[in-house]
């Protein structure tokens, strides 16, 4: 009796079967043959008020989504279609499985997503021209990872980028290590890698401060990734391109605010030297940075909506290019060569330069 009392109210109202789509859908950890599509529904809400006639939904209660597919073939392009009672069109997507090999395809570093909404939906729709095989965020996607009613606002302005991509982000201090972003993107750990054709990316995690309780278990973690890094980049020391991508910057041009910038990844450089890395991307910075030491390249991209970061100096015999401006990065990689550009949000090119491979070295 109760559950065809419960039937009848779902018929009747559409309610209960009819959990919101707030998030999604989107592509994250393709390898060769397999996949996972995750999207995030809203279930309920939770209401606050200064009495009990004057309540608001204040955080939407989000439930996580995801479905491995298997058996997948390199290269081929996949369509999906999730369940839901939101229009098809809002179900749908397609993303490309990761090639094996030498080969060409096109992908996109942004990050600091996190505020002025209106501009990151204009870089997103400007990243989105491009059709990118693949997208990389260098964090702080949000301004409070704990704050529910933020990761619905990040998916809405992004959802039709990610419904046609594949999606690789690494955590900001904004995030706070919270569990929903490894719940939605299975980050596991907080660091991670992956291959796309000849390149190897090495996903890091830099928000130390927010990892565990104490200055021992930061370093415990630091010291652990670090061993992690090191093994990860010395297995893949054939890859064409090797790329690292973390939130905190190793040089930044960036000094104003105490304790913005970090003590740790500063401290990874001579093992970038020592794996032969092709470039690193950061973000954690407001602006465009690109500098480039002992045969690394090092960008900072953390142009995609928050408040515009004021720049300080570059480094002498260092420093290639500086811009505060809102923009993205295009990576072109056509066999074993690369070439990346920096687009500003109103057009311009803010940088253009070729990415050598790792091999000469
Ligand atoms: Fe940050």
């Amino acid at each position: 009796m109760r559950f065809a009392t419960w039937f009848l109210l779902c018929a009747l109202t559409a309610v209960c079967a009819d959990d919101r789509l707030a998030s999604g859908p989107y592509v994250i950890n393709p390898a060769a043959k397999s996949a996972t599509i995750g999207w995030v529904v809203e279930t309920g809400c939770v209401k606050t008020g200064a009495s009990a006639d004057q309540l608001s939904c204040q955080a939407p209660v989000l439930e996580s989504e995801r479905v491995s597919v298997s058996g997948l073939k390199p290269g081929e392009t996949i369509y999906y279609e999730i369940p839901g009672t939101a229009p098809a069109a809002e179900r749908t997507g397609h993303f490309k499985v990761p090639p094996v090999g030498r080969t060409s395809f096109h992908f996109v570093v942004f990050g600091d997503t996190r505020t002025r909404h209106d501009l990151h939906r204009r870089v997103i729709q400007a990243i989105s021209t491009t059709n990118p095989d693949f997208v990389v965020h260098t964090g702080d996607l949000v301004q409070d990872g704990y704050n529910t009613a933020q990761w619905p606002i990040f998916f809405d302005i992004e959802k039709d980028l990610l419904r046609k991509t594949v999606f690789y982000p690494v955590l900001g201090n904004h995030e706070r290590d919270n569990a929903r972003f490894h719940e939605f993107f299975e980050s596991g750990s907080g660091y991670y890698s992956f291959d796309w054709g000849s390149a190897h990316f090495s996903m890091i995690d830099s928000d130390v401060k927010n990892v565990g309780e104490g200055e021992g278990a930061h370093e415990r973690f630091w010291t652990e990734q670090r061993q992690w890094l090191e093994e990860d980049l010395q297995k893949n020391q054939k890859a064409d391109f090797r790329f690292v991508v973390m939130h905190h910057p190793p040089i930044t041009v960036n000094h104003e605010k105490e304790g913005h910038a970090s003590k740790e990844t500063p401290l990874l450089m001579p093992l970038f030297e020592k794996m032969k890395v092709t470039a690193v991307f950061a973000g954690h910075d407001h602006d465009y940075q690109h500098h480039v030491k002992n045969g690394i390249q090092y960008i900072v991209t953390g142009g995609g909506g928050a408040p515009l970061a004021k720049v300080g100096p570059g480094f002498p015999g260092i420093t290639k290019k500086v811009e505060s401006t809102e923009h993205y990065v295009n990576v072109q990689v056509d066999g074993n060569k690369a070439h990346m550009q920096a687009v500003a949000l109103d057009g311009h090119l803010i940088d253009s330069f070729d990415l050598n491979p790792s091999s000469p070295w």
